[in-house]
């Protein structure tokens, strides 16, 4: 419904070094004037330079995520990885579970997503759960039943609005410059709210549901507008403050 506070998120992806820091802090002030009291806003950079992010935007209204967790929420011999109690302790508040790239790099299943999103919570943190269908999925006319089987699969029982929120990234619009049409859009979210309402009741008609997928600044705005599109999931322009900050600014 409309009375949802949108969220404008930049995933950073594998990209990001220390000088990359200017950006976020041009985005922190970017969204800490006149419209921030109707949206939020939100980057998950690089684990790697997730603490000193921060670090530089305390007291501004840019929220700081990660990109994966671990499903073990704690501590554990689990070379490489990084604990949702990990993320918490940089104070970082959001992690993004189930992206597409994990699931196709790494084999994640609906049910390790789940517990990845369990970990979250654990933690205390919000777990945006992507979903999204494939092009063969697409082209054999499965979106639907794909989209509702990932949904089934890889969101815990007690998912609320507090600690979920949903992206909806076709993986063919993924980094391709590729979107799909304004009213497939609309059908999908539509779709994927009633599915929503249907498992959590009313829990279920306030979960944000952000579109993910070659979202620019020049698209943002139709994007932005359909009914059930709660946000974005920015890859590639979440890179530059000036391109997230002018889709942050397709609202007003
Ligand atoms: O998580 C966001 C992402 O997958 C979309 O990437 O580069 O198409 O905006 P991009």
């Amino acid at each position: 419904t409309s009375d949802i506070r949108p969220l404008v998120a930049g995933n950073w992806k594998m990209n990001g070094t220390r000088s990359s820091l200017d950006q976020i802090r041009a985005i922190a002030h970017g969204v800490s004037g006149p419209l921030s009291r109707k949206l939020d806003a939100l980057i998950c950079p690089p684990a790697t330079l997730l603490y000193v992010a921060t670090t530089l935007t305390v007291d501004t209204r840019l929220m700081i995520g990660a990109q994966d967790c671990h499903q073990k929420a704690r501590t554990g011999a689990h070379t490489g990885d990084i604990s949702a109690e990990m993320i918490r302790d940089c104070f970082a508040t959001h992690v993004i579970v189930g992206h597409s790239e994990r699931r196709q790099e790494y084999g994640e299943s609906n049910h390790r997503v789940l517990l990845k999103a369990r970990a979250a919570y654990d933690q205390g943190l919000t777990a945006i759960i992507c979903i999204g269908e494939t092009r063969e999925e697409r082209a054999e006319g499965r979106t639907m039943e794909v989209l509702h089987r990932q949904l089934r699969g890889s969101l815990p029982d007690d998912a609320t609005a507090a600690n979920t929120i949903i992206a909806y990234e076709p993986v063919w619009a993924i980094g391709t410059g590729q979107t799909p049409r304004a009213d497939e859009v609309a059908k999908v979210h539509a779709r994927i709210r009633a599915d929503l309402v249907a498992r959590f009741g009313e829990g279920g008609e306030t979960i944000r549901l952000l579109y993910g997928g070659s979202v620019n600044p020049g698209n943002a705005k139709e994007l932005l507008g359909i009914p059930h599109v709660n946000g974005a999931l920015i890859g590639g322009a979440s890179l530059k403050a000036a391109d997230f900050l002018s889709i942050y600014h397709a609202y007003e």
